[in-house]
């Protein structure tokens, strides 16, 4: 693989300073392009400085372009260890499908990430709660206004070591329940992890912080009635005894987080659904108790315990960090930072 160096690195954050979340990026990325006709194609490390691009290029006026969200963590035998990357790269590839994008290789991609992170292993941070994020991008590079899906394309990989998700650390979060707004209908792009999901969340998004909430719990686009996700977790709420989910009925993320987070609940012994949830059942739940938890997952977010919801002008107060919540955490934690045996084989050791 080429490699390119840099003349000057740039200086590392001072260790147990306030990371926050996807302010800093280490001094390398990797990158490939693709052009039709010749497919994937010159793998490399390069500095990760400003590119040039043509301001045609279909990305910048359509969207096409689609990413993804990893975490790597330093093992306790000074090993790094990347979390269910595979599982990643599955739905980076499940994403390109939906926008016309040529599938990138995982074992190209998975290859690059590792000598990436080889290469940039001083920035892994060591503090609790900390990671080193993972950000691969492919977008579309064609410089031509017609709507069609691209012939060319750049793949890349970022690196920033993280904090917490949110600027209140890991305080209960507030969530404004949407019902003016919608993210995706089924048979949109809510699978898929496509830039314009984000982009079509930020107005909502931006509403409910000026009123004092951290993200917006997204209702479905027909009824806008069942919960489908929150701003950048999947949702969960411990109801009557037994953890539910949101089924994944075409409009939601397929989390990782999510998934494993299902795999140790049931490995416990916790009853777990995954099925429709409307907006009423969990307000009634937090008016009469039966509503005891409600937390986010996501790679970013880990488990955020949920504090309260906003529904029509009225709050609903769920509590601090419950009991599933905390166990969840501890045990996903645990895994990741090696303090916990990896029983289900999530670690990829580089
Ligand atoms: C992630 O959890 O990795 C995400 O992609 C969520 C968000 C920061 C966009």
């Amino acid at each position: 693989m080429e490699r390119i160096e840099r003349k000057v690195l740039k200086e590392k954050p001072a260790a147990g300073a306030e990371l926050g979340f996807g302010k800093y990026f280490t001094d390398y990325l990797f990158t490939m392009r693709y052009e039709s006709g010749r497919g994937w194609h010159s793998p490399r490390i390069e500095p990760n400085e400003p590119l040039a691009f043509d301001l045609a290029s279909s990305v910048f006026h359509y969207g096409q372009g689609v990413f993804e969200g990893m975490k790597a963590f330093l093992q306790p035998d000074g090993s790094v260890a990347i979390f269910r990357p595979e599982e990643n790269w599955a739905r980076m590839e499940r994403s390109c499908e939906r926008l016309c994008i040529p599938p990138v290789p995982a074992d190209l991609a998975e290859e690059g990430l590792e000598e990436l992170i080889r290469l940039e292993r001083d920035w892994i941070p060591r503090g609790e709660g900390t990671a080193l994020y993972i950000r691969p991008a492919v977008v579309a590079t064609r410089p031509a206004l017609g709507v069609h899906a691209s012939d060319r394309y750049l793949f890349f990989i970022l690196l920033s070591p993280v904090g917490n998700y949110y600027a209140r650390g890991l305080a209960p979060t507030r969530l404004v329940a949407e019902d003016t707004f919608v993210r995706c209908p089924i048979g949109g792009t809510g699978e898929a992890k496509c830039l314009g999901n984000y982009a079509v969340s930020l107005k909502a998004g931006e509403l409910a912080e000026k009123a004092g909430y951290d993200q917006v719990l997204w209702l479905d686009a027909a009824e806008h009635r069942y919960i489908e996700e929150a701003g950048s977790m999947n949702a969960f709420f411990v109801l009557g005894g037994e953890v539910v989910t949101p089924a994944l009925v075409g409009s939601i993320l397929h989390g990782v987080t999510r998934k494993s987070c299902l795999t140790l609940l049931r490995e416990k012994g916790i009853p777990v659904s995954e099925r429709r949830i409307s907006i009423e059942e969990v307000t009634a739940g937090a008016e009469s108790g039966a509503l005891t938890e409600a937390f986010g997952t996501g790679t970013a977010a880990v488990v955020s315990p949920i504090g309260d919801i906003r529904y029509r002008g009225k709050d609903y107060a769920i509590g601090g960090t419950g009991e599933i919540a905390r166990m969840l955490y501890g045990e996903l934690t645990g895994i990741q930072r090696g303090r916990l045996p990896d029983r289900f084989g999530w670690l990829r050791k580089i």
